[in-house]
């Protein structure tokens, strides 16, 4: 499809705007993020943002008003405590839950009985929702699964030639999306924390909840918590102890593999430059780091590294919304730096056996951090029968790339483990080296599946996992 790129102007917005009343896909800027906008009210147009996306239709839309006078069209009862937040935080990053109108499709609903609404604060959007006159249901203008955009350049890596139109607007100002408050329960509560606090909630509303926003026990109640979300391609931690053990640590990652920081300038010093440094702005200012974080994030994905440490972020206003997408960018991997462990996975080639022992560790969440290497390696990604096999038992390796095993990685290793005896045999004398099954305590060893077809695969995986879970640090 052909992006036509518009500027903000009274004219192109008007084109824009047209393009939406057709039926089209319209990225628009936000304060928070870039939205794909879409005819709330037209089922058909909404369901090209699925599309655009790749995003699973289960996810439910926020739509976008340009004024509270609107609201009463599309829910079906307006509480007072929206009258009152409305007048305090509209136009702004909050997304209020209601009880829908039937004019409200399902696409936008996602089969819910609720509507998510938001008055965007930014001019060029409120200027593009006037021209429009419907409704917009927009998600962020992000592919599924990365980070949300908060520049016009996010917005044409991952949208153009997938909407119809981009506005090009000013970076977002905010840099995380809108606090999702649901008013439909008994006390109103907070699914997803955003750029309006619980605290500055609780000023207005009093007693405010805050649903519980990593814990995967129960579905979440707003759908969108429940998918992978900006996960940059490296394994990303986050780094719990003093500034001084996380820049020790970071320097002896970057003799092993490649790093990049997200860290608070209050650090810079400190941390080691054999790491690509990412500052999330001063520690002592949470509307920095909420404006950096996803350009951070982004930036660790072109820069193709490794691994991506962060810093532990308090959980207090504004930070509770930067905790909650950079925790789930980890996934929730906390390291304690005191005593966290470096393991390297050593075998012939570094495209089956290790790499797969890699992937296989790096979701076992023990308190350490793996990589592996060849003691012959030549280079190139894991073999395809790795690659799947690995991906049977949840471990994505298909970034993976052969490593040649250095002495440095060596020294910079605190546990070493190879896949057989002989592997063992041909490494220098004085690291920690065990063989996997050694240190696993059992007999035997890991054969080569190289050359093998998926079962050869399929069971040396298996082989390779079980170990890893007698595996104790
Ligand atoms: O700042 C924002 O909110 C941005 C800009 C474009 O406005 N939009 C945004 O949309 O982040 P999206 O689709 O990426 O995230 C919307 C979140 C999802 O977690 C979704 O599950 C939740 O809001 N949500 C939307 N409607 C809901 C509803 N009726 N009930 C519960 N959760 C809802
Ligand atoms: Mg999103």
């Amino acid at each position: 499809m052909e992006t036509r790129i518009f500027e903000n102007t009274p004219q192109d917005l008007k084109a824009a705007a047209e393009l939406i009343r057709k039926g089209e896909t319209v990225v628009f800027p936000t304060e928070t993020v870039y939205g794909l906008g879409a005819n709330a009210l037209d089922a058909g147009a909404v369901k090209k943002i699925f599309t655009a996306k790749g995003r699973p239709s289960d996810n439910p839309l926020i739509v976008h008003i340009a004024d509270f006078g609107q609201v009463k069209q599309f829910v079906a009862e307006v509480p007072d405590a929206a009258k009152v937040l409305a007048e305090k935080f509209w136009p702004g990053p909050l997304t209020m839950i209601f009880k829908k109108k039937p004019c409200i499709p399902t696409e936008v609903s996602a089969g819910l009985d609720t509507v998510g609404i938001r008055i965007p604060d930014d001019k060029t959007a409120r200027e593009f929702l006037r021209e429009c006159g419907v409704p917009v249901a927009a998600p962020s203008a992000n592919i599924s699964g990365r980070p949300s955009p908060t520049t016009f350049s996010h917005v044409l890596q991952d949208m153009n030639g997938r909407a119809a139109g981009i506005i090009k607007g000013q970076d977002s100002e905010v840099g995380v999306e809108s606090t999702v408050l649901d008013l439909t329960s008994d006390i109103p509560t907070i699914l997803r924390p955003g750029g309006v606090s619980a605290e500055q909630l609780r000023e207005v509303l009093g007693e405010v909840l805050v649903s519980s926003e990593l814990k995967n026990d129960g579905v979440p109640k707003a759908p969108g918590m429940k998918y992978k979300h900006y996960s940059p391609k490296g394994q990303t931690y986050i780094l719990s102890g003093t500034a001084e053990q996380a820049a020790a640590f970071v320097k002896r990652r970057c003799a092993v593999t490649t790093v990049a920081v997200l860290m608070f300038d209050e650090f810079r010093d400190l941390m080691p430059d054999c790491a690509k440094l990412l500052s999330l702005g001063s520690k002592a200012c949470p509307e920095e780091a909420a404006h950096r974080l996803f350009d951070c994030l982004r930036e660790c994905d072109a820069l193709e590294v490794k691994e991506i440490y962060a810093p532990e972020i308090p959980e207090d206003g504004l930070w509770r919304a930067v905790r909650n997408r950079l925790y789930k960018a980890a996934a929730a991997r906390i390291i304690n730096v005191a005593d966290a462990k470096s393991v390297l996975f050593v075998c012939t080639g570094n495209t089956c056996r290790s790499a797969m022992a890699e992937g296989l560790f790096n979701m076992s969440r023990k308190n350490a951090v793996s990589a592996s290497a060849g003691l012959f390696a030549s280079g190139g990604g894991a073999e395809p029968n790795a690659i799947l096999a690995a991906a049977e038992l949840g471990a994505d390796i298909k970034n993976h790339e052969s490593t040649q095993l250095t002495y440095e990685m060596l020294e910079n290793s605190d546990i070493i483990l190879t896949m057989t005896e002989s592997h063992k045999a041909s490494l220098p004398q004085g690291f920690n080296i065990k063989t996997i099954t050694e240190f696993a305590g059992v007999q035997g060893e890991v054969n080569d599946p190289y050359g093998g077809d998926i079962e050869v695969y399929r069971s040396c995986a298996a082989q390779i996992k079980s170990l890893i879970e007698r595996v104790k640090l």
